[in-house]
This record gives C-alpha cells, structure tokens and sequence, in this order.
C-alpha cells in the first residue's frame, strides 16, 4: 500500500508516540535529506538502515551522520555473505540475463534489501518503510511491491517519487535545515554498485547513437588498453556453485571479489543496453559485470557437459521467465520461488572444473572436465576406440525421416490417397 502524506495515521493525536518509518538509507545525498523531509512531513520517528551489498564505502561514518541528522536509530548490514549465497547463487544457476544481456546486478540485490527492511519494521514496529527510487524506474517497483508482498501491512513513501526535486534544490534544502550532506563532485550519471555489476545511466549516455564515453566506465580497463597476453583462469564448481578459483579454495564474496578484479583487468564485462523498463519507458544504460558475465559463460558451458540436452532446452525457458520475475521484482512469492526449486533439482551434476581465456574485452571457455561429464570419447571419437555402434544409424535415420517421408508422399499424391474425401462434383441449376 503506498502511504498518503495527508493522512498519518494517528500522527495528529497530541503526545501519542509517534508512528515510525524506516528508509532504506544509503548516506547519499537522497536519502540523507529525506531523513529530514519525512520528518517535516509525515511527523514519524526515522530509523534509518544501510545495507552493503558491495557498493564502494562511504567517506565517512554514515551511520553517525545518520543519528546526527536525526534518526533515532541508524544502522549498517554487511549483508554481502548472504547476498551471494541467497541471491546471487540462484540467479547464477539460472543464468539469469535480462533481455539476454544484463545479469540483473540491481535487480536481484532489491529482494535482499526490501527483507532487511521488513525484518527491521517489525523489530521496529513501524507503520511505514521509506526508499528512495523515483517514479520513472523498475526499482520503485520491486520495493513496493518487494515490502507490501512480505508484510501487506507495511505503507510506503517514496519521498523522490512525491517531492520532485533537483540536485540544487535537494542542496538548498540541507543547508536551510542544517542537515549534513557528503557533497560529492558532481557527476552526469546515476549509478548503482553491488558485487554482481554496476549500472550507470543519464548524461551523454542518454543518446542511443553516442558511444559510452571513457568516463562510464569505472569497474574495468578498456579492452583496447587490456594486456596483450591473455590471463587464464580455471574456476571449481560445486552443484552450480564455483568454489574455487584456480584449485584455491574461496567463499563467495572473496571468489567474486576476485573475478572482478581479475576480469576487469582484461575489459571483461561491458555491456550497452537498450532496455526496456517495466514502467514502459526504453533506456539506455550501460552496465560493468566482469565477475558476472565470466561466471554465467563458465556454468553454461559446465552444463553443457554435465546436463541432458532435453534438460538444457527446457531450462533455458525456464531462465527466461525466471530472468523476467527478478527484473519485474517478483521474487517473493508464487512462480519465482518454483523456478528456483526447479532450477536447484537441475544441478545436482553440475560439478567440475571450467578454463576460461581473459582476454580484451571476451572471457571464452577453453576447457571444461567434471566427474559426473556426459561427454564420452568412445561415442564421440573419429579416431580409435569407437564404441557407437554404427548399425544402428540407418534404423534411426529412417524413423527420424518417416514423418517427413508420409508427409511428401501424402500431399504429392492427394487424390490417389483420399479418395473418400473428393468433393461431390456441384449439382447443375
Ligand atoms: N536498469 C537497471 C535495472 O532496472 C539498473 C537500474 C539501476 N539504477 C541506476 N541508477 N543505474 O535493474
């Protein structure tokens, strides 16, 4: 339910404790005056919650400055450990790409973030969760309706979705009010930064036609400028999982950590995105995943060895929609919690070993091994060995081809062959 700023409830009543919200904070510019602005104009108590999902650090403390502009309670979640193995895990098992392109980094952090703040309401006891996002984005979207489906109860503000404001205005609006704000250089573009990619969109980037500018990019090296030599990596799945990274042993957030760094040295990971938003709206938005999009390539190509083709095909329908349900912010709930139970049975066999080549800008699989390989020499050698037993094929090709053989002789002979369904020749008048 979207909460109306008319009508707190019973916020008028006089010494009542006050009702409290609880908004996603994440000591930027936003959401360090909308502590101020819920304030002034919903009369509500602020806890204010700060969740790292492996966004670079703040440049100072941004739950003092939380407290000293006015929260009754601030708090920050490293929530990384649980991000990769509830969030990021699925998402990878499922080769989740939107649209085919985008590993959905945004996307698949927001579930994480709407469970911190419902879980913090109702410790709370809050009557309403505040976020940032404004009204022309998928992330308005998946809070709303993230919060709503785990707590019906909760009402929402979205103070940038109500008070349409600019940078300037939100600058004048601190200072007028004493309200401490990190001002940072500013910068043409909006961006969100987690473990599994960062996105940037606005500024020049708002022309389909223009060519991303050097200053987009600041996760990886331009694949031009990339090393000559490529680097070669060999990342350990287990069950779908990678769990090493050259025979060494990692826990997630390290294995990634890593492979970010790793990749986008080589320029691994850019993409430009012509999207299309769950609000109707194309944008243009690029996007640096070289963790990501080096992950996803490896488990393909690990499932490839490893599952049925019949289970590939089927799977990779399932992706599909399962990609659409994170972008569309249903994870809770219904369809998308089957999909991942599906997706989990799947990889059961998934285990083993893939060499990936960094190299400028492309991460290819060069090889892959796994005990549980369904890939057989003797079936598939030209050389010596041959198991497959040749007699076979002429039996199967004539019964693959019958269908396709009944059917020609059937339309090239019509009438020969249906002689019960000739016309009955017109009556003369
Ligand atoms: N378009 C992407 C999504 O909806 C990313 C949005 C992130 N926001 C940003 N300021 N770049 O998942």
């Amino acid at each position: 339910m979207v909460a109306s700023k008319k009508t707190p409830a019973k916020a008028s009543a006089p010494k009542a404790k006050k009702e409290k919200v609880v908004l996603a904070y994440s000591g930027g510019l936003d959401t360090s005056v909308d502590i101020r602005w819920l304030q002034d104009n919903y009369n509500v108590d602020v806890v204010a919650v700060a969740i790292n999902v492996g966004q670079p650090p703040s440049s100072d403390d941004i739950v003092a400055r939380a407290l000293r502009n006015g929260a009754i309670r601030a708090e920050f979640f490293d929530a990384k450990g649980e991000f990769v193995t509830d969030y990021i895990w699925p998402a990878l098992k499922g080769n989740a790409m939107y649209q085919n392109v985008y590993p959905l980094s945004t996307a698949v952090a927001r579930p994480l973030i709407t469970k911190k703040l419902v879980e913090i309401a109702k410790e709370e006891g809050a009557t309403y969760i505040a976020h940032g996002c404004t009204a022309k984005g998928n992330d308005q979207v998946r809070f709303d309706v993230g919060i709503t489906s785990q707590n019906p109860d909760l009402k929402i503000i979205a103070p940038m979705r109500e008070w349409i404001t600019t940078r300037e205005e939100e600058i004048e609006y601190a200072k007028k009010n004493g309200i401490e704000i990190i001002v940072k250089k500013s910068s043409p573009y909006s961006r969100d930064e987690n473990l599994w990619g960062n996105s940037c969109e606005c500024g020049v980037l708002e022309d389909p036609w223009a060519e991303p500018p050097a200053g987009v990019w600041a996760y990886t090296v331009d694949p031009e400028k990339a090393p000559a030599k490529p680097t070669y990596i060999e990342i350990g799945f287990e069950k779908g999982v990678p769990v090493s990274l050259d025979g060494k042993k990692m826990g997630g957030v390290e294995l990634i950590t890593a492979l970010n760094d790793i990749a986008g040295k080589n320029g691994v990971g850019r993409i430009d995105h012509i999207e299309d938003r769950l609000v109707g709206i194309k944008s243009r938005e690029t996007y640096e995943c070289p963790a990501a999009i080096t992950l996803i390539t490896a488990h393909k190509e690990l499932e490839a060895l490893t599952l049925p083709k019949d289970t590939i095909e089927f799977k990779r329908i399932v992706e599909q929609r399962f990609s659409q349900l994170i972008y569309d912010g249903l994870w809770f709930g219904g369809l998308c919690e089957s999909l991942i139970k599906f997706i989990d049975s799947t990889q059961e066999y998934v285990t083993g070993t893939v060499k990936v080549k960094l190299y400028r800008g492309t991460a290819t699989v060069v090889g892959r091994t796994s005990p549980y390989s369904l890939y057989d020499t003797g079936l598939s050698t030209y050389a010596k060995g041959d198991s497959f037993n040749h007699k076979s094929a002429e039996g199967f090709i004539y019964c693959w081809g019958l269908p396709g053989m009944t059917l020609n002789k059937a339309h090239a002979e019509p009438v020969k062959k249906k002689a019960c369904c000739k016309k009955a020749a017109p009556k003369k008048k």
